[in-house]
């Protein structure tokens, strides 16, 4: 019986190539990609730690050691900053290897994000838990984890987060189509489908990369065979819960009115750093009255 039990683990998808980004991602994993001066994939895992998960799974792949390196201890560097006196650093340094403890398993074969989350049952186990995908950035300053762990535990299936997007943007997501729930906050998802042309799209309700999975997700996406773009896709394995009376079956979405920064495609990505470096406080403003000058 997995209803009740706290969630307590992310599972964090990190093995894709990155293409999009050649040539910078040849030979550094896209996850590792600055924010202004955070890698993207350090957002991703505040965010779970803020949420209260307490044990990180990462599924990573060939060419992913800068992202354990990222989490570790860099005594060495640590050492040069503490003599120079460099605290701050120091202390931004020694934050990211404070967030585990983290935890690694390969997926070989890129087969697609329902197989990524596939390699982590044995590391989950029978209890539902987050999945975290590194291109979608939370602002840390809106809440959406907490209340899609709340959601799982009221009723024990699984959730996923929904945005509002233009039609035209619909075919880049999986897309939903939700009934409302009486008194509550959250929807009910009738169907899903991954990146639907406009013509198939049942709405304009879109899913990000932020889920909270019951464990029978599991079993499911053992059966799911491959979907589109020939890839194992959590999607379809969610539309199969949709429609299930068993235990665990049941979907259900939290839609997200904050602020999200997609971190997937060169030009968003372009955003998501502006966006960010313009509600910094040490150069922020500054930034901002440098914008206006440059457009005009
Ligand atoms: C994945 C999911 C898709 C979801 C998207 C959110 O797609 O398959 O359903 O809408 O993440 O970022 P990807 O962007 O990895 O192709």
């Amino acid at each position: 019986m997995t209803l009740g039990k706290p969630v307590t683990k992310a599972v964090i998808p990190a093995a894709g190539l990155g293409t999009r980004f050649l040539p910078a991602t040849k030979a550094m994993p896209k996850e590792m990609l600055p924010v202004v001066d955070r890698p993207a994939i350090q957002y991703v895992v505040e965010e779970a730690v803020r949420a209260g998960l307490t044990d990180l799974l990462m599924i990573t792949g060939r060419q992913k050691r800068a992202l354990e390196d990222h989490f570790d201890r860099e005594p060495h560097l640590e050492r040069t900053l503490e003599l120079k006196g460099d605290l701050d650093r120091l202390d931004a340094v020694r934050h990211a290897s404070r967030l585990g403890p983290l935890h690694y398993v390969r997926q070989g074969d890129p087969k697609g994000l329902g197989h990524a989350v596939l390699c982590a049952r044995q590391h989950v186990g029978d209890e539902p838990f987050a999945v975290l995908l590194g291109d979608d950035l939370i602002d840390e300053r809106d809440e959406l984890l907490s209340t899609m762990i709340e959601v799982q535990a009221r009723t024990g299936g699984s959730v996923i987060a929904l945005i509002e997007v233009d039609p035209t943007e619909i075919s880049a997501y999986g897309c939903a189509d939700v009934s409302p729930v009486e008194g509550q906050d959250h929807v009910r998802v009738n169907c899903l489908v991954e990146k639907p042309s406009i013509a198939d799209a049942p709405s304009n309700l879109a899913v990000i990369g932020r889920y909270v999975l019951h464990p029978a997700v599991f079993d499911v996406l053992e059966e799911t065979r491959p979907g589109r773009g020939g890839e194992i896709q959590l999607t379809d394995a969610l539309q199969t819960l949709a429609s299930s009376d068993c235990e665990g079956g049941g979907v259900y979405g939290v839609v997200f009115k904050g602020r999200r920064y997609d971190t997937g495609d060169k030009l968003s990505y372009l955003k998501a750093v502006i966006s960010i470096a313009s509600e910094r406080v040490e150069f922020g403003e500054e930034l901002k009255a440098w914008m206006k000058a440059f457009v005009s």
